[in-house]
């Protein structure tokens, strides 16, 4: 549940590297535009973050910005990373930003659609078939497991020999959390829960599917199964359609997460979110981005695809905002245009395509075809 907010809405920007500046940039009219159309008075911030960040700042990110966002009701962010910070060492590498901001906002949900645009169908490496009408969400634990468990590092053994080591590890709370995250929105979809882990091998995979269906038992009207994660990548590409929600950890989200973006053929298109337990206010902090990484190779040249990231703002109307009408309307307008044909290059397959302002601009002309004044917040 979202609680009703008073009208202004502090929303911190991390553009980063690549193109996301150019991609949030874009995304800014639409948040101008949702501003003005719902009066609500958007107080934006920007902030480096990234490898931005590092030229300026030496760190991928600041004390400073960390404080920023924990003070923000939302961060709209880019993407990170570029091959001059490549040889960095991992802890100062720009993607080190994102890892932050996840643990210290305790963003331990992250939300990851994978959608298939009808009208984008012979896009993917799958035959049409077997993706249309695809439509998986994906929880991926965020904050916990092998991204942070210690002890981890690299030593060297008596012999000499090198030797690294990262631990995974669950506490019961951190699974029971996030499995009540995927069983509560699936109660607004097909109400099936697949949870994903490595119980036939792992301590932490056989806590997990324990943890799982004990929280599975509090929701009689949502169906829980299981998988192994390695299954569970085999069925991502043989029957992508039997899944509804995805639950898994930290590691097993993000590498199937990609899986599940990349058959879509809509990786410009897909938006995220990162929640934290609702705070006081009633609200999550919350991060939203676009799936897709910083594209360096078309940087610059105003032609990336901005619909992800604009997307990633209609999550934001949806999650911190409760304006699930707006969020709607968005996606339809991301819908009409894709329908009548208008095409960034990456979706292009070669036809004519758009640049970004252009792309920008349409879906603008097609919010102004549906809008519809929307004045009341409603729970998510
Ligand atoms: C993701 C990315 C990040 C991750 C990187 C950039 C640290 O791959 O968000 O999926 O591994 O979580
Ligand atoms: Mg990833």
């Amino acid at each position: 549940m979202v609680a009703a907010f008073d009208r202004s809405f502090r929303l911190l920007v991390l553009p980063g590297d690549g193109i996301g500046p150019e991609i949030v940039g874009q995304t800014l009219r639409v948040v101008e535009r949702f501003g003005a159309e719902l009066d609500i008075d958007f107080q934006i911030t920007q902030g480096l973050v990234g490898g931005a960040s590092i030229d300026t700042n030496g760190t991928p990110i600041t004390d400073a910005v960390v404080d920023q966002a924990r003070a923000s009701d939302a961060i709209l962010f880019g993407a990170v990373g570029g091959s001059r910070w490549d040889d960095r060492p991992r802890a100062t590498r720009p993607e080190m930003g994102i890892l932050r901001l996840r643990q210290s906002l305790d963003l331990f949900a992250n939300l990851r659609p994978a959608v298939c645009y009808s009208e984008l169908l012979d896009a993917s490496a799958l035959r049409a078939e077997l993706i249309e009408g695809l439509d998986i969400l994906i929880v991926r634990e965020a904050t916990a497991g092998v991204y942070f468990g210690l002890p981890r590092g690299q030593a060297i053994d008596a012999d000499g020999a090198r030797r690294a080591y990262d631990t995974q590890a669950y506490t019961e709370a951190e699974i029971a959390r996030i499995c009540h995250v995927a069983f509560q929105i699936a109660r607004t979809r097909q109400s099936r829960v697949c949870s994903v882990d490595k119980a036939n091998v792992m301590e932490t995979g056989a806590l997990w599917r324990t943890v799982a269906t004990e929280v599975a038992a509090t929701y009689p009207n949502v169906a829980l199964s299981h998988m192994y994660a390695d299954n569970c990548a085999m069925q991502l590409l043989r029957q992508p359609r039997q899944f509804d929600v995805i639950v898994t950890d930290n590691l097993f989200g993000d590498i199937l997460s990609d899986a599940a973006a990349a058959l879509t053929g809509s990786l410009g298109l897909l938006p995220s979110a990162s929640l934290s337990a609702p705070m006081a206010s009633g609200r999550p902090r919350a991060l939203y981005e676009p799936i897709h990484g910083s594209a360096p190779d078309i940087a610059g040249q105003g032609v990336a695809n901005p619909i992800g990231t604009i997307l990633s703002f209609g999550l934001c109307l949806r999650h911190s905002l409760g304006l699930s009408d707006a969020a709607d309307r968005l996606e339809r307008a991301v819908r009409a245009v894709l329908a009548d044909g208008v095409r960034t290059r990456d979706i292009a397959a070669g036809r004519p395509s758009v640049s970004s302002a252009a792309m920008t601009d349409a879906i603008l002309a097609a919010l102004d075809r549906s809008s519809s004044p929307e004045l009341t917040s409603n729970p998510v």
